[in-house]
């Protein structure tokens, strides 16, 4: 298990009147050009606080969903600038420009304004998930200390995440710090073939093969949302237009042939069609029809899986188990998350991770039951699994 040899607040000796780059995960919600839930930008403030305490000038960095190298106006950053100025009481500058032809002098200027400024997604970039070496040294260029507050995608070998300490000196930021201490402390040191984990979520090819991983450690393994979809389509079952992945399905076979007893699908669905414009029925899994597409789990299912994660001692959670965004196909996952709440065994233990699933719990009001809430999704799964080797953890030890 990674232990990290810096602290944040080692780097208040080196942050004096410095400019720090920080690498921050506020991939956050967005629905209908809004966000829908602020907590990762919430949980940086402490961090930022501090830091210009320490005088320091802060670049801000972040992505924000997958672009995949492209300049994509949904996914600009201009909508972060409110929020931050308002959770923050700082001002911001957003820097909008092509960092590769910046000169650090562009950047610095802004802060005779300003107290932050916020670089336009990262991921616009396709240097960055290349880790492109020129790339990492031009980002570098801009900031003398670089610090790690992005716990969410420290598993990405990214250049603003692994590639970066390879040249300036860098810090674990406080909220990554604490991520590590209470997935360690809360978790790790539990018997965990007792437990239960739940996944859901769109996120498909990211998740899917972890499942293995926690049906091989947990007693059982509930998967509703579009990875439930694909193992059914692997077992054969017509899903009609569902969110799936086909590239997975021989995988998803394997999987479920070696785990058919551990692995919990749901046994019906509610559906409706692709545009949305038919009544959403319940429906059994093998009376599903071509034009059908699922998008929440059924009475049945529902039923099933809370009396999973009520009688359980230690329970995981990630993501939402239909389309939660969209009402009324947010009730199954609220129901099972009734179980959370209804959970009164003496050492109940419950972790749960991830930005949609963060907005999920605090939907359904049991953001207060849970254990602990990490703001990492695909990274919080993997430091459990892997614990000692996620990448942009070993570049901060280097
Ligand atoms: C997340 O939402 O889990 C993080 O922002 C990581 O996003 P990614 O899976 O696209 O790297």
């Amino acid at each position: 298990m990674i232990t990290l040899k810096k602290k944040f607040s080692d780097s208040y000796n080196f942050v004096f009147n410095k400019t720090v780059m920080i690498r921050v995960d506020l991939n956050v919600p967005i629905s209908g050009g809004k966000i829908t839930d602020s907590t990762r930008i919430f949980k940086i403030v402490p961090t930022i606080l501090k830091l210009l305490e320490q005088k320091a000038k802060i670049i801000i960095v972040t992505h924000l969903g997958r672009p995949k190298g492209d300049w994509n106006e949904d996914l600009s950053l201009s909508i972060l600038v409110k929020e931050i100025e308002l959770l923050t009481e700082k001002k911001v500058f957003f820097f909008k420009n092509n960092i590769k032809s910046a000169k650090r002098q562009d950047i610095n200027e802004k802060f005779k304004d300003h107290d932050l400024v916020l670089l336009e997604n990262i991921r616009f970039y396709p240097e960055e998930e290349k880790n492109e070496e020129k790339f990492v040294k031009k980002l570098s260029s801009f900031a003398d200390i670089f610090i790690n507050e992005c716990f969410s995608c420290s598993h990405r070998a990214h250049a603003s995440i692994s590639g970066v300490p390879k040249f300036l000196p860098s810090f674990p930021g406080k909220l990554l710090e604490n991520e590590i201490l209470n997935l360690k402390n809360l978790f790790l040191v539990k018997n965990e073939n007792e437990g239960v984990a739940v996944f859901g979520g769109s996120k498909i090819s990211t998740k899917i093969k972890l499942i293995e991983f926690y049906a091989k450690k947990f007693s059982k393994v509930l998967v509703g949302g579009a990875m439930a979809n694909t193992i059914l389509y692997a077992k054969g079952f017509d899903i009609g237009t569902s969110l799936h992945e086909k590239r997975m399905t021989q995988f998803c076979d394997d999987l479920i042939r070696e785990f058919k007893e551990k692995i919990l699908l749901p046994i019906d669905v509610i559906v409706t069609n692709k545009k949305f414009t038919t009544s959403p029925e319940v429906k059994l899994i093998e009376k599903i029809d071509k034009n059908d597409m699922i998008v929440d789990i059924g009475p049945q299912s529902r039923m099933l899986f809370y009396n999973e994660v009520l009688k359980t001692n230690t329970l995981l959670w990630n993501g939402p188990l239909g389309l939660f965004e969209r009402k009324p196909f947010d009730e199954g996952t609220e129901y099972v998350l009734g179980a959370v709440r209804s959970n009164k065994n003496k050492n109940f233990f419950s972790v749960a991770g991830g930005g949609d699933t963060i907005s999920m719990i605090k939907k359904a009001n049991c953001y207060e039951n849970f254990s602990f809430i990490s703001t990492g999704g695909g990274a919080f799964l993997e430091f459990i699994q892997r614990g000692n080797n996620l990448t942009g953890l070993n570049s901060l030890n280097n």
